[in-house]
């Protein structure tokens, strides 16, 4: 259903969010990251839905590069600006 592949993301102020990380879920499961305050929970899950295409490694949904745009993903900020 989604796979995540190797997905690092260095920033151009040269900081590494995180380590590659990969991982795959299946249909209907319900997934949750967790983790300390600024390990890059928000800047992976921008990275899946596509709002962030600057990571290193491979995000797929459906079989589709979300490089390529998907349309099944939905966003709730934390914060509304
Ligand atoms: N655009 C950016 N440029 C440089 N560093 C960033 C940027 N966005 C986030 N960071 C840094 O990346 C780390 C991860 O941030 P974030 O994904 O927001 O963490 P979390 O959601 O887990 O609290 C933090 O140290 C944050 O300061
Ligand atoms: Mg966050």
């Amino acid at each position: 259903m989604l796979a995540v592949q190797k997905v690092s993301r260095t920033f151009d102020n040269g900081y590494k969010a995180f380590k590659p990380v990969s991982f795959h879920t299946e249909q209907s499961e319900i997934v949750g990251i967790l983790g300390t305050s600024g390990c890059g929970k928000s800047t992976l899950l921008r990275a899946i839905a596509g709002l962030d295409l600057g990571f290193d490694g491979e995000i797929s949904f459906q079989e589709q590069s979300v490089r390529i745009g998907t349309d099944h993903t939905g966003v709730v900020f934390q914060e509304p600006d």
